[in-house]
């Protein structure tokens, strides 16, 4: 992030240009606990959100040479992006054209020179195409190889991003449609010359909104993290911008008190101290995080069942050990996964009784209002002016 960025973003929170906290959103809102309980709901979000936009599925340093490639299931259809022998990227359903089973099934890999299906060993191409197939001349003679080859879905790649849709139907798009405007700040960190470390998966029993809804606010980090992180952040300062639907949310380190207290702007410098937080919703929270990235992907499995992949990835030029990471991502998800999580999954179990009609969201969180405005408007779009309003 520019130098003039940072400065502009620190002048903020210290309230040199604007009243603090803030800013706040314009007013508080209500969403109905079935926004995160109801299977109608759910199928639709999966239709709408998941499969009927670009949605960001890997980082470009996850497939960086030919051969190369990345799997994620988006909504509820397996992608793989593999990088082409040109330095594209094609994007695929990560289905078997013979009967259907899942092709590759590692989060990332290299070194590809075709895709061979596990079950039967139909072969394919890194282009997509059917190459060969085991008995293909006596019993399947009668089965056009031109027609059986994978089936392609729409992908762009900017920034270090790779973005898919998961509708093989769908038209070409390129990043901006995704970004909103924010690839103004992303396009600074040069994301693809980060290098992937690690990542981790993990089944939750929460809907894929919590698992969204734990990155929106520092209101919480006091309370539910005294014993952990509480300590070091500030939780009644922030920063906050929305680019269309994507929220980038900003949390600092009460470090940061200092930063802003030095005589020259020309010294000051945010990265040091903060958390940036990029909610693309539904399916990724992107976060610049003092020395590294991290990507959280989620994919919705039912209404109260989220699966959520944890991705670290260093910055150009550190020689740090793999086990520095390992011990990184271990903290990180200690915090997540002690704290976080299991507080969602016992929101969900309450919101699944039945016996509590709606959640509040404050104007103090101004990312989780901003975030559930855009989806509850984009459902209600999708829905038509006949329908029931998804909220209220
Ligand atoms: S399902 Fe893939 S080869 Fe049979
Ligand atoms: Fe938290």
């Amino acid at each position: 992030m520019r130098h003039e960025r940072q400065v502009e973003l620190l002048r903020r929170l210290q309230g040199v240009d604007a009243p603090r906290p803030g800013p706040l959103a314009p007013a508080s809102m209500h969403n109905p606990a079935t926004a995160y309980t109801s299977p109608e709901r759910f199928a639709e979000e999966v239709r709408v959100l998941f499969r009927g936009q670009p949605v960001l599925v890997a980082l470009s340093c996850e497939l960086r040479e030919p051969g190369s490639f990345a799997t994620m299931t988006v909504g509820d259809v397996p992608l793989a992006m593999v990088r082409q022998a040109d330095g594209s990227v094609k994007g695929f359903v990560n289905i078997c054209r013979h009967r259907g089973t899942t092709l590759l099934t590692a989060p990332c890999g290299e070194g590809l020179r075709s895709i061979r299906c596990p079950y039967h060993a139909w072969t394919y191409g890194l282009a997509g195409e059917l190459r060969a197939f085991p008995g293909a001349e006596e019993g399947f003679d009668d089965v056009d190889k031109a027609g059986h080859g994978l089936i392609e879905v729409p992908v762009a790649e900017a920034h270090g991003l790779v973005f898919a849709v998961a509708d093989p139907g769908a038209l070409a798009f390129v990043a901006a449609d995704a970004l909103h405007g924010a690839e103004v700040e992303i396009a600074d960190f040069d994301m693809g010359a980060y290098s992937h470390e690690e990542s981790r998966e993990r089944e939750w029993a929460m809907n894929w909104k919590l698992a969204l809804d734990t990155f929106t606010e520092p209101y919480h980090i006091p309370w539910l993290h005294k014993d952990s992180i509480g300590p070091y952040f500030l939780f009644d300062r922030w920063i906050h911008d929305a680019f269309g639907p994507v929220q980038r949310f900003i949390g600092c380190r009460k470090s940061v008190l200092e930063e802003v207290e030095k005589p020259s702007e020309d010294d000051w410098e945010l990265l040091p101290h903060a958390t940036l937080q990029y909610l693309l919703a539904p399916n990724a929270v992107l976060v610049h995080q003092i020395d590294h990235l991290e990507l959280w992907r989620f994919t919705p499995l039912a209404p109260d069942r989220t699966l959520i992949r944890t991705s670290i990835y260093s910055p150009p030029g550190t020689e740090r050990h793999a086990r520095y990471w390992t011990k990184n991502l271990d903290v990180l998800l200690g915090v997540t996964d002690t704290e976080d999580f299991p507080m969602q999954e016992a929101v969900q179990r309450n919101l699944a009784s039945g016996a509590m009609p709606e959640l509040v969201y404050g104007k103090m969180e101004p990312a989780l209002v901003g975030y559930h405005t855009a989806i509850n408007g984009r459902l209600a779009t999708a829905a038509g002016p006949s329908s029931a309003p998804v909220t209220r």
